[in-house]
């Protein structure tokens, strides 16, 4: 089968061509953000589609609708995507936006709205890259990956599509505490004790949204985001996308949601390749990581 993985470098970044354009990558850099905005900003595999869900059900008080009715593309759109424009003039109100894009980037032209929220999601880049990989499988707008150890390179030398994982987690996290309203949250935190972890995860998310879910409010949504509930959704678990751009014989989208799955890829020799360029990379950051659990 063909593959539709045209990139399109973009300041030095390369982007899927088949989802984005110049265009579209410069209206994203442009872009007029209004205050009752929500930013979910994250580098891909690092738990944006959750996030996506988590916040329309929040917005939505619990009830699973739209969440079981609108793709997630369309009720959370990509600023930078080509479909964009289009969807965003058409949403009234409160608006969920979502960017891979780096900070600097998207500072690079403006700053964000003082008053928009801003949710950034990390996850361990262990894990980010064996899910990348596998995505990369399935996903026909992305250069085939080969072997892991090859993808593995390219992730940390930062030259697969978005860019440096460690250039994007340390840009945005950078803004915690200077920009007004980031909630920094990470993938683990939401995910290493079920429900429990999460609901905590959905109640800091929910009251820093100023909507603070309450009884069956938080308990539909526990229900509707957890990976079974995902991974069932149509909505969200991508089936409904053509074969010919995700091939889903080749992996689902909604893979394993675990932490430390990693250590079913990595080799002892990955490990220390990526341990020292980890520790280069991060050696002024202060942020941490749960590996495995
Ligand atoms: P895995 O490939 O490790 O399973 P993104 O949405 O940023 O592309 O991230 C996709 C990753 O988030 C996938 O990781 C997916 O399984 C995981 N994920 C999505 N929904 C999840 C949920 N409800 N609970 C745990 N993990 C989830």
């Amino acid at each position: 089968m063909a593959r539709l993985d045209v990139t399109e470098t973009f300041h030095h970044i390369s982007f899927p061509g088949h989802i984005h354009t110049q265009d579209s990558l410069n209206y994203a850099l442009h872009f007029q953000f209004q205050d009752r905005d929500t930013v979910i900003a994250t580098y891909p595999k690092s738990g944006t589609t959750w996030m996506q869900e988590i916040v329309t059900l929040v917005k939505n008080r619990g009830d699973p609708q739209l969440s079981k009715t609108v793709p997630n593309w369309a009720r959370a759109p990509w600023l930078e995507q080509h479909y964009s424009a289009k969807v965003l003039e058409a949403t009234q109100g409160h608006r969920i936006l979502t960017t891979h894009l780096p900070y600097n980037l998207l500072a690079s032209c403006h700053y964000l709205h003082p008053i928009s929220q801003v949710i950034y999601v990390a996850r361990n880049p262990k894990d980010v890259a064996v899910s990348y990989y596998h995505f990369h499988k399935m996903a026909k707008f992305l250069p085939e990956p080969n072997s892991f150890d090859e993808f593995l390179d390219s992730f940390l030398e930062g030259s697969v599509s978005y860019g440096s994982w460690f250039d994007h987690v340390k840009g945005w996290t950078s803004q915690a505490g200077v920009l007004a309203n980031v909630l920094y949250i990470s993938y683990e935190e939401m995910c290493i004790d079920f429900p429990q972890d999460l609901q905590g995860s959905m109640e800091r998310i929910s009251s820093f949204l100023q909507c603070p879910l309450v009884g069956e409010e938080l308990t539909n949504s526990l229900r509707h985001c957890s990976f079974s509930s995902m991974s069932d959704n149509a909505m969200v678990n991508y089936t409904q996308i053509p074969k010919e751009i995700m091939d889903h014989s080749k992996g689902k989208f909604m893979r394993k949601g675990i932490i430390g799955d990693w250590r079913n890829t990595f080799t002892e020799k990955q490990i220390g390749i990526f341990d020292t360029v980890y520790s280069y990379q991060m050696k002024d950051c202060p942020l941490t990581f749960m590996w495995e659990c």
